[in-house]
């Protein structure tokens, strides 16, 4: 479901698409079954432009699936992108955002170019409840994105 924030900033940067040189998209899902906005997913977005690389994986496939099949780690292996100036977005459950965070770090990019989007533990969305706490900020009211780097030494980061 990290997908549905990311398709916001997807079409924001295909908007501006004079503005990159490159956009990959890395997308994972648990099956082809649970694969959202499946026909732009798999049909529209790859075809968009050619700056575009659309990397896709399942974690388990089916009989129907032609694609990948691994974590959607495996979908930054090889990446011919200039890391140094380039910046990661990272959106979907906790433990995909912790590898893949640490996978980013180990290709190179630095903690403040990778961006977190931690909105997975808001409850009230208005600072009251204080569920959303991450060390000292409130997600609903001073993100929900974060850059790693502002938020690496929580011990919570994960939770
Ligand atoms: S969600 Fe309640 S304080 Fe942030």
């Amino acid at each position: 479901m990290g997908l549905a924030p990311l398709r916001s900033l997807f079409f924001a940067l295909v908007h501006r698409l004079d503005s990159y040189e490159r956009i990959v998209f890395c997308y994972g899902a648990r099956t082809p079954s649970d694969i959202v906005y499946k026909d732009a997913v798999l049909n529209e977005w790859p075809k968009l432009d050619p700056k575009i690389s659309f990397r896709m994986t399942v974690d388990k496939g089916d009989d129907s699936w032609k694609g990948n099949v691994g974590l959607v780690t495996t979908t930054l292996d090889n990446l011919d992108l200039w890391i140094g100036n380039s910046n990661a977005v990272v959106c979907g459950p906790p433990i995909m955002m912790k590898f893949s965070t640490f996978k980013l770090i180990d290709l190179g990019y630095k903690p403040e170019q990778i961006c977190l989007s931690m909105e997975e533990n808001m409850s009230c969305g208005i600072g009251k409840c204080g569920h959303c706490q991450l060390g000292k900020y409130y997600v609903c009211k001073d993100g929900p994105v974060f850059s790693y780097d502002q938020i690496k030494d929580f011990p919570e980061i994960w939770d």
